[in-house]
């Protein structure tokens, strides 16, 4: 089927856009809709034209792989001008989810028809970019500038109800299969009139409000943007856009979008995007069925355990979850409780749904309760011997085709799969904290499970809504592997004379949410600092060792939770403070070992965590444990904080000039209270 197709009936024209699987307005959609225009012109008994789209959704954006290529006539802003010059009214009828060139396509039509559950929206910061084919200019004609800025420099969709009340389209009709018929019913009532102003073709502006204050604006926009410049430049193009006649403020957007589109932050975004999409299409899994799961049995109502029940019950499935004793099961009980409050709170969820959630829940001390589960995820404790009697107990309950699944964070998921019968269904499913919110999910491949337990666990992961990345089995995985690796440089650092502050600057600077330090106080100093105890007889003793770690764990100072840890807290909520003490630590702990401090500016701090990054990233990529460098980026980017505008380390290896990590940007933001 062609991409673009016309049919004729009556009075009407109706033009179907057909290029699955989200109708991108891709050369031969845009070049169709011309075609299409021209045959229409030549029907002199067409007084109304209907724009729709075949499948699951109408336009959701322009062709992201085009953006690599040279552009090919006719462009997208050419094409929606072609649309907004007919002659004869024409209405878009949306359905599904109308995006990006999509929502400018249906601006260039003179009236916009819905569905009621159509998601309307601008997503293109999200790629670093910002519209560029008039939505810029038509979006804040139409609905006023404070709205066309909300959707465009947040990038996120809204609903039909609310374009409605906005403006922003003319009708709403209950049901897609009602969409087609009420169309035609508006095209007849509006095909004797006149068609509206063109949004784009009106040579003076009479909607610049004197309301906004754009200096704080951009300010706060910056500052929420954490240096990603798309959204910025979003907001400063609306502005400068609303002062110019509407030809020269297609003309600058476009400018715009292009030195966006051709910049490095876009590009590592749309890669980042592609790399999400693409991570956990495996080979082996391609043409085998998942196993359908209804019900899934949880080991551990604790941290993890909790979260990923709530996880699961917000995805469609009932949870049995098993504890040591009646008061440790009645904690999880509340633990999930608690989650699903927060997402009542935070309307996620309604009342009746929260009731019904909650009563999907069951639990119980005695593993026979397993018996109806197609899958069993452990979270107890970090303990071999621990996880080898609990995969024990499921083993001698479950049937041996229920897959069981560990949530260990370093431990060996081949030995726990060898200590039960039919290793194959062993996998690790590595959550991370919290589990119903955080999107990433480790998918550890155990070296004999089957394609049939991969394939299910994959599936399992999308139903919860996360992205998730096949890993082999190694100490850490792929993130926590990473995050080792960077970890200990930074320690080094820190004896050669930089300062836990100064490396968190230089990391939120780069675009982390927080810094290394603040992170592990967050997490608690006491959990690794048992870790390396565990590690202290086999650890090399060639290898270079940093105890302020274990020194600051010694004193009590445990991270926020105690008030101190490498930095200081005043409460709970309290930015981290430099602590004097701590920094006397580090000078006598240099001097002790006889290091000479010297002082780190930011590039170098930067330079030897992403390279250390980058360095373990390779290892991991030559034992295989990652498939692709690409894994590697979407695991720091959805796991770690890695800023999502620079594509990730193994990106920033492969896509930056050599000298690369010398020539980054930081970016001038509100100084980090830790400098
Ligand atoms: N270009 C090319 N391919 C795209 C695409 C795009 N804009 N958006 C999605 N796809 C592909 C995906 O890679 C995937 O391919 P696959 O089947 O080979 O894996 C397929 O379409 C389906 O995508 P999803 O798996 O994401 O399907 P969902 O149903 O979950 O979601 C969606 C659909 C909401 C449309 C989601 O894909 C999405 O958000 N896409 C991005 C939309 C977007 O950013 N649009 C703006 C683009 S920039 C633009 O329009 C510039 C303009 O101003 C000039
Ligand atoms: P936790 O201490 O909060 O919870 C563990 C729970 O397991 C407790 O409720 C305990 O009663 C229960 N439990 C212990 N032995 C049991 C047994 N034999 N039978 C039934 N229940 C038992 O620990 P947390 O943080 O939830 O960690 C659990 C696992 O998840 C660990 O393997 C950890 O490494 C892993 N993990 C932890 C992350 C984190 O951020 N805390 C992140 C990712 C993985």
């Amino acid at each position: 089927m062609p991409a673009v197709t016309v049919e004729f009936a009556e009075n009407l024209a109706v033009i179907t856009i057909n290029n699955p699987p989200i109708n991108a307005t891709s050369h031969a959609v845009r070049s169709g809709l011309v075609d299409a225009l021209a045959d229409i012109g030549q029907n002199s008994a067409v007084s109304a034209i209907i724009l729709s789209c075949h499948g699951k959704t109408f336009v959701a954006g322009a062709d992201i792989g085009e953006f690599n290529q040279p552009a090919r006539d006719p462009l997208l802003p050419d094409v929606i001008l072609a649309l907004e010059a007919s002659p004869m009214p024409i209405i878009a009828a949306l359905h599904g989810t109308v995006l990006g060139g999509g929502l400018e396509v249906a601006l260039g039509c003179h009236y916009r028809i819905a569905s009621a559950t159509t998601r309307l929206g601008f997503p293109e910061v999200n790629l670093g970019l910002i519209p560029g084919a008039g939505g810029t200019v038509r979006a804040p004609r139409l609905i006023g500038a404070e709205n066309a800025i909300s959707l465009i420099a947040n990038g996120k969709p809204i609903s039909a109800a609310t374009a409605l009340d906005w403006g922003l389209i003319d009708e709403v009709t209950p049901a897609d299969n009602d969409l087609l018929a009420a169309a035609v019913a508006f095209a007849n009532r509006v095909s004797s009139l006149r068609c509206p102003p063109a949004l784009a073709t009106a040579t003076t502006n009479s909607q610049h409000p004197a309301n906004i204050d754009w200096e704080s604006l951009t300010a706060q926009t910056a500052q929420k943007a954490r240096g990603a410049i798309a959204p910025v430049i979003a907001v400063k193009t609306i502005r400068k856009n609303l002062g110019l006649p509407a030809d020269q403020a297609l003309a600058h957007e476009r400018q715009q979008f292009v030195a966006l589109r051709d910049g490095e932050q876009s590009r590592g975004l749309r890669h980042i995007f592609m790399a999400e999409k693409n991570v956990a299409k495996l080979s082996a899994t391609r043409d085998i069925t998942p196993t359908d799961l209804a019900t899934i049995g949880i080991i551990g109502g604790g941290l993890m355990g909790a979260g990923i029940a709530t996880a699961c019950l917000l995805a469609g499935y009932d949870v049995v979850m098993i504890e040591r004793d009646d008061a440790a099961l009645a904690s999880g009980h509340e633990n999930v409780s608690r989650h699903l409050q927060n997402s009542l709170k935070r309307g996620i969820i309604s009342p009746s749904r929260f009731d019904q959630l909650l009563a999907k829940l069951t639990g119980s001390t005695n593993y026979a309760a397993l018996a109806p589960t197609g899958l069993v995820i452990e979270a107890v404790f970090e303990d071999f011997a621990v996880k080898k009697d609990v995969f024990a107990n499921i083993a001698a309950t479950v049937g041996s085709d229920t897959i069981i699944a560990s949530n260990t964070s370093y431990l060996d998921i081949n030995a726990l799969a060898g200590s039960v019968a039919s290793p194959e269904r062993v996998i690790g499913l590595h959550f991370f904290s919290p589990a119903h919110i955080m999107k990433l999910l480790e998918v550890v491949c155990t070296d004999g499970a089957n394609p049939q337990t991969l394939a299910t666990a994959l599936s399992f992961a999308r139903k919860l809504g996360k992205i998730a990345v096949p890993t082999g089995v190694c100490d850490g995985f792929i993130g926590n592997r990473i995050m080792s690796a960077y970890r200990k440089q930074c320690e080094y650092m820190i004896e050669d004379g930089a300062y836990p502050e100064q490396i968190d600057a230089a990391m939120t600077e780069f675009g982390f949410p927080m810094g290394l330090f603040a992170m592990q106080d967050m997490a608690g100093l006491e959990i690794s600092w048992k870790t390396r105890q565990r590690q202290a007889a086999t650890r090399d003793p060639a290898e270079r060792y940093v105890a302020l770690g274990d020194y600051l764990c010694e004193q009590g100072r445990f991270g926020r939770k105690t008030g101190r840890g490498w930095f200081m807290y005043d409460d709970a909520k309290s930015s981290p403070r430099p602590d004097p003490d701590v920094t006397r630590l580090i000078d006598q702990e240099s001097a002790r070992k006889g290091i000479k401090r010297r002082p780190f500016d930011q590039i170098e701090i930067i330079n030897t965590i992403i390279s250390a990054m980058q360095r373990e990233g390779d290892k991991i990529l030559q034992e295989g444990v990652a498939q692709t460098a690409d894994a590697i980026d979407v695991v720091m980017i959805n796991g770690y904080g890695f800023p999502r505008f620079r594509g990730g380390p193994m990106f920033m290896k492969h896509n930056q000039a050599s000298s690369a990590l010398q020539n980054f940007t930081l970016q001038a933001r509100k100084p980090s209270p830790l400098r």
